[in-house]
Parts: C-alpha cells; sequence; structure tokens
C-alpha cells in the first residue's frame, strides 16, 4: 500500500512579525551566534531553546581541528539544557540562525544529527518541540514539531 506523509509549517514575513515570544527567542539565537568558535567554516549558527518554565538556553557551533569532534548549535544548548536544567527537560520552542563570514543573517536548518537529538527530547517530553528557522530577512519559517522534521526517527 503506497502512503504519503504530508507537513505543514508557517512562514512570517520576518522577524518583526513573529508572535513577541519567538521574536525574543531568535533574537536570543542572533545574539547566540557571537559566541559561536567557528574557525574553519566561518559559519556562526546560534539556537535559542525556551524551556517550559519560560527560561531561555542557548547555544553556538562550536568547531574543533578534528572537524567530527565540533559540534552544532541546536546541540549545544540541548545538552547545555538538558544537563543544566535536568528537572526542566521540556522544551517548548527553538529558533536558529545563521551568521557567515561577511556578517550577515542566514537561513541554518537543522541538520540530520541535530534532528534525530532534537526528536528524542521531544519523544520524552510527549508535546511538540517547535522549530524556528531565519530563513532571510524577509522569511521566518516555523515548524510545529520536530517529528516533521525526521519522519520515522529512530528510538529505542
Ligand atoms: N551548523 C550548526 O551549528 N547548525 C546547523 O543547523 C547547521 C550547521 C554548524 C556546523 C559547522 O560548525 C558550521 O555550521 C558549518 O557547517
Amino acid at each position: 500500500m503506497d502512503k504519503t506523509f504530508v507537513i505543514s509549517f508557517r512562514e512570517y514575513e520576518g522577524v518583526s512579525k513573529l508572535p513577541a515570544a519567538d521574536r525574543e527567542l531568535l533574537t536570543a539565537a542572533a545574539d547566540a551566534a557571537k559566541g559561536a568558535y567557528a574557525p574553519y567554516s566561518h559559519f556562526h549558527v546560534g539556537a535559542a531553546l525556551r524551556l517550559a518554565d519560560g527560561t531561555i538556553v542557548c547555544g553556538s557551533n562550536q568547531e574543533n581541528a578534528a572537524y567530527p569532534s565540533g559540534l552544532c548549535a541546536e546541540r549545544t544548548a540541548i545538552f547545555a539544557a538538558s544537563s543544566q536544567r535536568p528537572e526542566c527537560r521540556d522544551f517548548e520552542a527553538i529558533a536558529i540562525i545563521g551568521v557567515n563570514e561577511r556578517g550577515e543573517r542566514c537561513e541554518a536548518s537543522p541538520c540530520g544529527a541535530c534532528r534525530q537529538v532534537l526528536s528524542e527530547y521531544e519523544r520524552n517530553q510527549g508535546h511538540p518541540l517547535r522549530v524556528v528557522c531565519y530563513v532571510a530577512e524577509d522569511c521566518v519559517r516555523e515548524y510545529g514539531c520536530v517529528a516533521d522534521l525526521l519522519p520515522f526517527a529512530f528510538s529505542l
């Protein structure tokens, strides 16, 4: 039997059009990108995670001369939150933004490994973790849950 998987997502015509809480989250992500350690790619990424209690925990990409040893902004943020606030391992949304070597804001869509990690926390908490991605000055994309970004995710 043939089956189809369809996802829905929302686009806003810029950061200023976002609901206030998500605007704040994306602004925190842009600020977090300043903490990136990216001497190899020169591509800075910031991620900001809103916990269920409203706290925002941020992360940025951290590279290494042994390339695979580096870590993306999204996992830096969620591992920081999970390790520092284990009692509040409940995530409402994550916002992500890239900044290129010219300082221009760029699209940053979570890589496959980050989707896998985010999906496990989403599955554990039993409710959606929204994903808000900067795409361009006139476009911010919101996905309602991580499962939409990683259908049929691996889990144990
Ligand atoms: N990167 C992230 O931090 N998040 C993403 O969603 C995509 C890629 C980082 C990894 C690497 O440090 C740099 O961006 C270039 O790939």
